[in-house]
Formats: structure tokens, sequence, C-alpha cells
């Protein structure tokens, strides 16, 4: 349309009363590219009072056909991949494939949703009262599972889409209603995935999009009494948010500062591939799996850095709708914070295998050799495409660096041996542990994100999330 998109509420287009915009810059030509609506907190009412009465229905409409109406929304989706990936081009600048993987990947997620509730939602526990000490067997217990409400999901700019079904799929199929709040970058992405659902047949009321400044409408969400459930995947924000958010269920996925440990007798080639793929790409590192410090024993560092220095030299670097592998990074401010994370490496005398440039928000593959605790960037998230090495002289050390970190996300270790790489991932204090290879969140029906440390709470995964998205009911029947 005319570069300025409406909001979803109560199953319809609307243009917000606040007469106001929020514009979406893009990364690359840091101009203008779309508008969203700049939602009220009246607005916000409405859409949660719409998803409170749209809910009660839901939770009693069969879980087949539930399931029915999400296997279209994916099929759907799925069809509009090439527009959707053209959004988050232009919005959050996305290499073109990786975007149009996304999309494909989040259809795929809701059918695992669909097929995955069937299943779990399907089954209870009937439990009887003479195992425990006292009792006859007089009470039949029986179990299932019933929905929330109302969930708030909250996803990142880094998937706007996938990071929106992986909440939206797992509480549609419980049962529950969902306001989303999309990301400002990738809102628009998100708003034409809400259409794929709005083209579904989805009861009115029972998803809806409220777009808007979070000075505005953040907080008032996320302490709005009538949400349910808060599914959040972000930065620090989520901090606040759990700080303040009332006695309801939380789901947090806040980042990670992932570690990749190379023992002496890991395959470099192998560990070298993964490095590069783990620490740069999707979004020139802006993942929160990505491998974001590597830890080397000192007696393979130098042949490892090589192999990596020469596959970094191998990375394209450009604009996204050329497919290059590292392109702009999200907004002006992230490309400053990773810079000054990097000047501080400088500072401190870390080694530059490339020579650091930037050009507006783009900036270029950079790998920093001997690298020491005392540089910020050993313990922060710079969220771009730059990647410490710290040389170690002892596993121990490694493991000792790995959780020293606040955040416990997942962590990586390269070796042979497989014993080996048991004891290091027992001894890792992250929730996932990859034994050679890069981390990630998928397949996306593994557990992930297990609730460690400053990276979260709850659990995810398709199985946990539907799970976490629902509570136990139980009927006691009492003989006499
Ligand atoms: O940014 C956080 C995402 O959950 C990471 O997902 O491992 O599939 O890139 P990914």
């Amino acid at each position: 349309g005319d570069g300025e998109f409406k909001y979803y509420s109560d199953g319809e287009w609307k243009k917000s009363c606040s007469g106001k915009s929020v514009p979406i810059i893009n990364p690359t030509t840091r101009e203008t590219q779309f508008k969203v609506q700049a939602c009220t907190q009246e607005e916000v009412n409405k859409v949660i009072d719409a998803a409170k009465t749209a809910q009660k229905s839901w939770a009693k409409t069969p879980l087949w056909k539930r399931a029915e109406l999400l296997h279209k929304a994916a099929a759907i989706l799925k069809e509009h991949r090439n527009p959707i990936a053209e959004c988050l081009v232009k919005e959050i600048a996305k290499p073109a494939k990786d975007a149009v993987t996304e999309v494909v990947r989040s259809g795929d997620l809701v059918s695992y949703c669909a097929e995955e509730g069937v299943r779990i939602l399907g089954e209870g526990k009937f439990l009887v009262s003479d195992s425990f000490p006292g009792n006859e067997r007089t009470k039949y217990c029986l179990t299932s599972k019933i929905p929330l409400g109302v969930i708030l999901a909250i996803p990142p700019f880094n998937y706007p889409v996938n990071l929106a079904v992986s909440k939206i799929g797992p509480a549609l199929i419980a049962g529950n209603s969902l306001v989303l709040k999309p990301p400002t970058q990738g809102a628009v992405a998100a708003l034409h995935m809400m259409h794929c659902f709005h083209l579904a047949g989805f009861p009115k009321g029972l998803i809806s999009c409220v777009t808007g400044k979070g000075s505005e409408i953040g907080d008032f969400l996320t302490m709005h009494p009538g949400i349910n459930c808060i599914s959040f995947t972000g930065g620090d924000t989520g901090i606040a948010i759990s700080k303040k958010a009332g006695m309801i269920p939380l789901q947090m996925e806040l980042g990670g500062k992932d570690a990749c440990i190379i023992l002496e007798d890991a395959d470099l080639d192998l560990a070298a591939a993964n490095i590069v793929k783990g620490g740069f790409s999707y979004s020139s590192g802006q993942r929160c799996t990505a491998v974001k410090v590597v830890l080397v024993m000192d007696s393979v560092a130098d042949a490892l850095v090589e192999k990596v220095k020469a596959k970094v030299a191998k990375l394209t670097v450009g604009p996204p709708e050329d497919d290059c592998d590292i392109t702009p990074v999200v907004t002006e401010s992230s490309a400053n914070f990773i810079e000054g994370l990097v000047m501080d490496a400088k500072q401190k005398g870390a080694t530059f295998c490339q020579e650091y440039k930037r050009a507006g928000n783009l900036i270029w593959p950079l790998l920093l050799d001997n690298v020491r605790p005392d540089m910020r960037i050993a313990w922060e998230e710079p969220f771009g495409p730059v990647l410490p090495v710290i040389r170690i002289n002892s596993v121990e050390e490694g493991i000792h660096h790995c959780n020293a970190s606040n955040f416990g996300l997942q962590g990586c270790v390269f070796t042979r041996d497989i014993n080996k790489a048991i004891l290091i991932s027992d001894a890792m204090e992250t929730g996932t542990v990859q034994i050679n290879s890069a981390p990630a969140r998928g397949p996306d029906h593994f557990p992930f994100q297990q609730g460690l440390k400053d990276s979260g709470i709850g659990s995810q995964g398709i199985t946990n999330s539907i799970n976490m998205m629902t509570k136990i009911k139980t009927t006691v029947i009492n003989l006499p």
C-alpha cells in the first residue's frame, strides 16, 4: 500500500485513533521503509477484551478443529513466503535466502504444533488414591491440560515471523488466545504473517497484533491484568518485564554468550566451518545462539585461527537483496554498540585478524584473536559479526570461562573423544551443549532455552511450549 500499515484487532485491520505512526528504518538504506500504527492504551484494552471473549469459545472448539485451522494457516504462510521474506529483507536486512527459510520454517513449525498438540493434549492421566499411605482405593483422579487464557507474545527483531509463530502455534493449539506485539523492525513482516492467520479463518479477536512504541504500550501490555502469560524473546527488556509482571507464567529467552570449546584432538576443519557458520550466519551473528566466544587449546590455536580466517575471507559483505553473507546490522545504535566493543578490545591489545571496517550499519566480519578476560568482548554479546578468540591452556580454563558468564543458553565442544565431550557437556552450565556442531535452536521440537541464569525463564521448543501454555486440571471422583 502507501507504506503505512494498519494493525489487526478483532478480526479487522484498523488505523490507530492516535493518528500517529512509528517509522521502520531500512537498516541498509537507513531511510524510512514503512510505517506502522502507534496504538493507544485504549486500543490495547479493546484487543485484550476481545481476546478474552474469543478464548472462551476457542477452548471449547474441538482439538482436531483447532489443529485443522493451524494446518491451514501453515499452508497459507508458506504460500506467502516471498512477500513476507521481502519485508524481512527491507526491515531487518536478513539475507534474501535466509528470509525465505525463516518463513518456510515457520509454516513447518505451525504444522508441527498442530500435530504435537493433538497428541499431547489428547491424553491425560488417571490416578488412584491407594498408593499414598493411609488411603483406600476410593478416590479416582483425572487430569487434563487446560489453556491459560490470553497469551502476550513479544518476539525479537531477528526472527519477527519465526519467533512469533513459535509462540502463536503452541498458544492456539492449547486453546489460548493471543496478542502479538511485534518488534518495530520486523513489524510489517509480522503483520503479513498475521494476515495469513486471518485468511485461514480463525475466530474474530482470537489473535490480534498491536504495533506501537514500547514507551507508550510496552509496560501497559506486560502489566495488563487481562494477560495470563507472557512469552518474550529479546534482550535486557525481558529482565525488566519479569520484575514488573504479575503472578503469571513467563517464558523468556534473553540471549546468550555461547562458547565454542576446541580441544587438541578436534577436527579443525569441521570446527572452523561451524565457527564461521555459527558466528556470522543468518543476519551477521544477530542470533541469541550465535557462537559468541571461541575457547581454543593453545596448541591448536594458530592452526584453527588460520582456517577460520580463510573462511571469513570468503564471506560476502553487502546488501541483503544480493543475498550477501554479511549484511547491515539492525540499527545504527546496534552498530555503534558493536564498534564500542571492538574499540575496547583494540585498546586492550586484541589481535585483529582483519581490518575493522564499517559503512553505515554494515560491519565487515571481524575475528579478534588473543582476547583476554579484561576485555568487554570476552563477556558481552555483540549481536553482530565480531567474534573473539580466547586461547586456553586447559579444558578446565575453558569450562571456567563458560561458567563465569551470566548467560547459560548453549555451548559447543569440538573433540573426537566422545567421553571427554560428555564430561564437558555435564560440566558446562548451559541449557544445551552441542557436540561437534555450532549452537542452534532447531530442530524446533527439541527443548530449547532451559532457563539458566540470565538467558531466560521456562523452557521452549514445541512440546515444552505447549505444556508451558497450559495448566493441569484435575477432577477427583470420590467413591463412598
Ligand atoms: O535469536 C535467537 C533464536 O532463538 C535463535 O534461533 O538458533 O534458529 O538461529 P536459531
